[in-house]
């Protein structure tokens, strides 16, 4: 079986990534491509000289380049839709490829959208036309991760007692992969409450969405494990100064770190009663676009084998639930009870009614 691939959203420049645009779509491309049973056939994007160099790149025929994604799906028939576009659109257009009627999977980027309403629409309109949907949180597939999570199966650090993180850049931006890390070590576990405050005094928008400076997060699975995560997208926050490391797994007899700060590899455990650190060595670190390359694997090997995806969007709804919840303790100055009864994103809201008010940033593309 050959599958048909499309992407939404082609970007451009992907030797030039920054805050808004790393054109994901060409590593996702990178990923079908190294697939035999995959082959790229379409793409859309309303720049069309965008859409036009993408399928230059890939061997495209000129009869597959789109400006409208509607119009693609028409007439390329895709089985499987990569979404390449901002936050803002994913919904939209995750919503439409499944009412498509030829779409078996759509793998978008994280997040999941840009509220809470729309990241539930898509799960569930997903789940009712039996559309495969899955989310690029392919830090997961790092070696250095996954060596993590057997150290805690195994009962290295003993039982799971709270999970933390440090997030580059805001909640819903970097946070998406930092809370979806947090649900793999707790075995995709939903949340039960969250307590959170922001501050977004200057304008922070990461692909085009309003993402706070800084923030910190309190909250607890249903499983009694307790989390503690930072956002921090000033410079300070690169090198982790609050949390001191990427992801920290605390347990009742030791615990484990992911990207400390003053590590020099990105795997360390130590143990109840263990003098210091020991380095623990996968051979990677924690971000490589191999690790795409394995979620794309992944999500066609699911498609193909009929099985649940660990990107889906059920366990991506987990995350984006203590995200959003984040941002209404913030709007309630309280703790929020789970499931999350809200459809907005209670940043932007606050921003919309004045309660929060970012200085402009001239620098930062308002797209
Ligand atoms: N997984 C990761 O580590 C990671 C890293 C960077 C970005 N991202 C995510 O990838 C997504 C895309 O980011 P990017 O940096 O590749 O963006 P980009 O700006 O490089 O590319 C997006 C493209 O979408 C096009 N577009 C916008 N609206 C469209 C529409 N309605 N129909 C068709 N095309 C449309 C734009 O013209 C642009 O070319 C975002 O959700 C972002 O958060 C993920």
């Amino acid at each position: 079986m050959t599958y048909r691939v499309a992407v939404v959203g082609t970007g451009t420049e992907p030797e030039n990534p920054n805050r808004d645009g790393y054109a994901m779509a060409y590593h996702h491309a990178d990923g079908y491509e190294r697939l035999d049973e995959c082959e790229l056939v379409a793409c859309a994007d309303i720049v069309e000289e965008n859409a036009a160099a993408f399928a230059d790149a890939y061997d495209i025929d000129e009869a597959g380049i789109f400006t409208d994604y509607a119009t693609m799906l028409e007439t390329a028939e895709p089985d499987v839709v990569s979404l390449c576009v901002p936050p803002s659109v994913h919904a939209a257009i995750a919503v439409d490829c499944i009412r498509s009627g030829v779409v078996e999977a759509i793998h978008c980027e994280k997040p999941m959208a840009d509220t809470y309403g729309g990241a539930r629409l898509m799960a569930q309109e997903a789940l009712r036309h039996d559309v495969q949907l899955t989310f690029n949180h392919q830090r997961r597939f790092s070696q250095a991760v996954r060596t993590a999570k057997s150290l805690l199966d195994d009962g290295e650090i003993g039982r799971l007692e709270r999970v933390e993180f440090q997030a580059y850049a805001g909640l819903l931006d970097y946070g998406s992969h930092s809370f979806d890390l947090c649900s793999y070590f707790v075995d995709e576990t939903p949340g039960s409450w969250v307590l959170a405050q922001v501050d977004y005094g200057e304008e922070n928008r990461l692909f085009g969405t309003h993402n706070e400076n800084r923030a910190i997060v309190s909250w607890e699975y249903e499983n009694g494990v307790h989390g503690i995560g930072v956002s921090d997208s000033s410079d300070d926050g690169r090198v982790g100064a609050t949390i001191g490391c990427h992801n920290r797994l605390c347990g009742s007899e030791g615990t484990i770190e992911l990207g400390a700060a003053d590590a020099d590899a990105p795997l360390r455990i130590r143990r109840s009663g263990d003098a210091g650190w020991e380095t623990v060595d996968t051979g990677d670190g924690l971000h490589d676009w191999e690790y795409l390359y394995r979620a794309i694997a992944e999500t066609v090997r699911c498609l193909e084998t009929g099985t649940e995806s660990e990107l889906g969007a059920k366990n991506a709804l987990n995350a984006t639930e203590l995200i959003f919840g984040a941002y209404e303790s913030a709007r309630r100055r309280g703790r929020v009870d789970l499931p999350l009864d809200i459809e907005d994103n209670p940043l932007v809201s606050m921003v919309d009614s004045g309660a929060l008010r970012p200085e402009p940033r001239p620098d930062t593309e308002d797209s």
